[in-house]
């Protein structure tokens, strides 16, 4: 870590994350590694009854998450007979089957219901063995990943994670589907998830959300964690055991809120306790890239689950009201970023590595080691949906 003062310049920093946002092919490869990395799909509340499924993407790839029973299964979003959409829409219920020639999968994905099987394709259903491309499925409180896992890579979530799996599984004990917003920001992903993490910008262009001195930074901590210390997390005060204090007491139940937090998970996704009067709100926010130049900025926002079951109704009925301007909040906010990237982004081709971060940008220096080690992975296949036949 550096020292307090110490800038991370140029050469110190990884070359690689400035390409994606300016060079078509570059954000093409940078997709393509990141489909092998944990990534955050959805919430099990999106898919609270028996097949119920949201779509959602891991790196450039659709994919589809559905409920069975008590089983999470997620599946690549193409058919096996000729790779059309299974899903086309964002979410609904029901079984899989394919609208282009209704070709119908089990919850293993494997074609059960195949119309004029022997008659066209001289085989059973079973015989052809056509299967679906099945994605690894992990949840972490009601939070569900997916990623793409290539033969021999055996890092669960948990792994993954790190210390940090226990905080995330507690800040998302929830019992009901939160409220949830979509922000489209015409930049690169990298743009509004590189911002969030930089605690530097505030004065010059939250002045009037946070106050002319920005008060979030002064007297910080910030803390690395989980597999390679890809994750970040900003804490305010000068606590060095204050995010080892916090795992322990969300790994015993103990946790109580009481100052505002960040914690960033690798590649796109943060969860935010902040403090509004009276209780703490914790917010989800995820940098969907659409395109190298769009991004969705999903927000998922609830009061804090913890100690919910000694919440009066009178208390619930004060959070629900605050909830509900909420919005107001974030497209304040967000849309004070959300300019900067897209003016950013403006000039994204002539945008490269260098860069020269002070202590408040030390998490976006995190990033960029982070998103270098995920560009150093091997080309992610294709695989092939179609086996040939068992007869
Ligand atoms: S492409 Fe799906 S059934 Fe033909
Ligand atoms: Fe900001």
């Amino acid at each position: 870590m550096p020292s307090d003062t110490q800038p991370l310049i140029a050469s110190d920093l990884p070359p690689s994350w400035a390409r994606a946002l300016g060079d078509p092919a570059a954000f093409a490869r940078e997709q393509n590694r990141l489909a092998q990395v944990w990534t955050m799909l959805g919430l099990t509340t999106d898919i609270p009854k028996d097949n119920d499924w949201i779509r959602a993407s891991i790196g450039d790839r659709s994919v589809f998450v559905q409920r069975f029973g008590d089983a999470i299964r997620g599946f690549e979003n193409r058919c096996a007979h000729r790779q059309f959409p299974l899903r086309t829409r964002d979410r609904g219920n029901g079984v899989i089957r394919c609208a282009f020639h209704h070709w119908q999968y089990d919850r293993q994905g494997r074609a059960i219901g195949i119309p004029r099987c022997p008659e066209l394709f001289g085989v059973t259903p079973r015989e052809l063995g056509a299967s679906l491309c099945q994605i690894e499925i992990a949840t972490c409180g009601t939070v569900i990943f997916g990623r793409f896992a290539m033969p021999g890579d055996t890092m669960t979530l948990e792994d993954y994670l790190g210390d940090g799996f226990h905080i995330l599984a507690a800040i998302t004990n929830l019992d009901k589907a939160p409220r949830h917003l979509v922000r489209p920001v015409k930049s690169n992903w990298q743009l509004p998830y590189q911002i969030s993490m930089d605690d530097y910008h505030l004065v010059a262009v939250h002045p009037g959300s946070f106050g002319k001195n920005g008060y979030l930074t002064t007297g910080v901590t910030y803390f690395r964690y989980g597999a390679n210390l890809d994750h970040s997390a900003y804490f305010p005060g000068a606590e060095d055991d204050a995010f080892g204090r916090m795992v322990q007491e969300c790994r015993d139940g103990t946790y109580v809120p009481h100052r505002f937090r960040i914690f960033h998970f690798f590649p796109n996704f943060s969860a935010v306790m902040l403090k509004v009067p009276g209780f703490y709100f914790v917010m989800l926010i995820q940098c969907r890239g659409t395109a190298m130049d769009k991004t969705d900025v999903n927000v998922w926002y609830f009061p804090s689950p913890f100690q919910k079951d000694q919440k009066s109704r009178s208390q619930k009925a004060y959070e629900d009201a605050v909830a509900f301007f909420m919005p107001h909040y974030f497209t304040r906010v967000l849309g004070e970023d959300n300019r900067i990237n897209e003016q950013h982004q403006a000039i994204a081709r002539q945008i490269d590595s260098r860069q020269i971060l002070g202590r408040h940008e030390w998490r976006v220096g995190w990033f960029m080691e982070a998103y270098e080690r995920a560009m150093g992975r091997e080309e992610t296949p294709v695989a092939s949906l179609w086996k040939a036949p068992a007869v």
